[in-house]
């Protein structure tokens, strides 16, 4: 059986941030998620996870109100997941201390520590990791490392002469020729767990930063006569985030990943590094997604759609053949095959369009339901309303919803007319068939087929234009 000790405690103070440094989230996802979906695969089930966090104040909310601790992450997001508090913590070697001593290693053969902070590593290279040390009797704990172009910051895999491992070497207590080498620890491993239970009391803090580090049992399987299996495996897994820098690097790559995956299951995406994919997002074939566009969370896009330059849409469903135009903002909607949507619309939470809507240029809709080829060209507001099939929604019109304490409904039955400038002041329902004349002001129900009108009389003041004109001394100008 195997553990997988996943270390997400310490301060990590590069990233000057009050947030924990694992909730920082790359391609739209926390960085400890993704080490997450690591973990499990390893270990074959949550129970067998377990995270070393601090102790954090759980007081601090950020202001999306979003849990801000490890643990009150992972209580939410990924029950049966066990939770080690290191306190405080004092490195890496005193983490894994901390999960021994929960308990959950129990008769464990193997034990996995990966780092929170090492986000691109795959669930192939960690269990190449473990058939490593299995196939070797003699061996302690199978590293894998990696060869980089720049190693900077990164523990070197000290060799002797004739290749064979000696030591890792943090790059703080390094001499400038081990800060030479290239090849690195990437912070994986496989421990023989009753190797590494021998090994755990005996280690020191007597290094530059005072800290007990994991990479010293490495050392003492060596002492031991054990031997230490270096895994080498590809820079990508290797990249470790400590500052923004880093987090910058991890996402782009990860979104980078997301855009050829696209492309690949078929999409055109037009200047693709301009493009924002998260992780959950899919596309179907044959769509095609213009500049600057940024889909997010868990999004979807049938084949044959096209998203205009510039548009955000978050957390929504898009039907087959939709057109959504340049620059609209879409969030928590569904959109219906074949609806035309844009330029400048905003649609919002619990908006739902039918096949073949249209939603026009500055139109917002919240709540909004509307059924199959329902219109609404111009410059509207469509809020706690459901509108019916093939019913026009004219330029300017206005739910007006809010009564300053509640929220009210507004009901439109089909193939209802409503002019441009209408005011409907809910709850109000129009029935079947109706027509409410430009301008109105509905606040009583309309019954089906009726026409609905408000309006002032009109009064025309014979050359009451030119008078005016006089009067406020600018009697010369003539009509155009
Ligand atoms: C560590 C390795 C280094 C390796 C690098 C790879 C050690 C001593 N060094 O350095 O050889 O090249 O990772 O990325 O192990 N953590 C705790 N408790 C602590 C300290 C750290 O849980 O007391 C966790 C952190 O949350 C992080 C991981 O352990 O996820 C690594 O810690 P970090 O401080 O980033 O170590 P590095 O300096 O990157
Ligand atoms: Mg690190």
């Amino acid at each position: 059986m195997t553990v997988v000790v996943l270390l997400a405690a310490g301060r990590g103070v590069r990233m000057r941030s009050e947030r924990p440094k694992v909730l920082h989230e790359a391609a739209g996802r926390p960085l400890l998620d993704r080490v997450l979906d690591t973990a499990k695969a390893v270990a074959g089930r949550s129970e067998s996870v377990i995270v070393v966090t601090s102790k954090e104040d759980s007081s601090k909310k950020d202001s999306s109100k979003e849990e801000r601790t490890v643990a009150a992450h992972l209580k939410a997001n990924h029950p049966g997941v066990r939770i080690a508090i290191q306190d405080p913590p004092r490195g890496t070697g005193d983490a894994v201390r901390a999960a021994a001593a929960a308990g959950v290693f129990g008769k464990a053969t193997t034990v996995v520590v990966l780092s929170g902070d090492v986000p691109l590593l795959s669930a192939e290279a960690v269990k190449g990791l473990v058939d490593a040390l299995k196939k070797d009797k003699k061996a302690a704990v199978a590293v894998l490392t990696a060869t980089l172009e720049d190693p900077t910051g990164y523990g070197r895999v000290v060799r002797d002469k004739k290749k064979s491992f000696v030591r890792i070497r943090e790059e703080k207590d390094s001499s400038n020729g081990e800060r030479k080498i290239r090849e690195i620890n990437t912070g994986t491993y496989a421990f023989d767990r009753v190797f590494l239970e021998k090994a755990l009391p005996l280690l020191t803090s007597k290094n530059s930063q005072s800290e007990f580090y994991l990479t010293d049992v490495l050392s003492l399987a060596r002492k031991a006569g054990r031997r230490v299996v270096l895994v080498s495996g590809d820079p990508s897994s290797a990249l470790g985030v400590n500052s923004r820098a880093d987090l910058a690097r991890v996402d782009s790559i990860l979104r980078r990943r997301n855009a050829d995956a696209a492309m690949a299951g078929g999409a055109t995406l037009l200047h693709p590094e301009t493009i924002t994919l998260d992780e959950g997002v899919a596309l179907g074939t044959d769509v095609v997604v213009e500049p600057f566009v940024a889909l997010l969370g868990k999004t979807t896009v049938g084949s044959g759609s096209r998203i205009g330059q510039g548009c955000v849409v978050r957390d929504t469903v898009l039907g087959k053949n939709v057109t959504v135009k340049p620059y609209c903002v879409i969030e928590s909607a569904v959109v219906g095959d074949g609806a035309i949507v844009g330029p400048f619309a905003r649609l919002r939470e619990g908006t739902e369009l039918a096949e073949g809507v249209h939603i026009g240029n500055f139109v917002e809709t919240k709540k909004a339901v509307l059924g199959k080829g329902a219109k609404a060209n111009h410059l509207t507001y469509l809020g706690d309303t459901e509108i019916g099939e093939r019913t026009n929604v004219g330029a300017g019109v206005i739910t007006c919803n809010y009564d300053g304490f509640r929220k009210h409904r507004t009901t439109i039955g089909r193939d209802v007319f409503v002019g441009s400038d209408a005011q409907l002041v809910a709850p109000v329902t129009i029935g079947d068939g109706a027509l409410i004349a430009a301008g109105t002001t509905v606040t009583e129900d309309v019954p089906p087929d009726a026409l609905a009108l408000s309006r002032a009389p009109q009064t025309n003041i014979a050359a009451g234009g030119a008078k005016y004109r006089t009067l406020r001394g600018a009697g010369k100008k003539t009509r155009a």
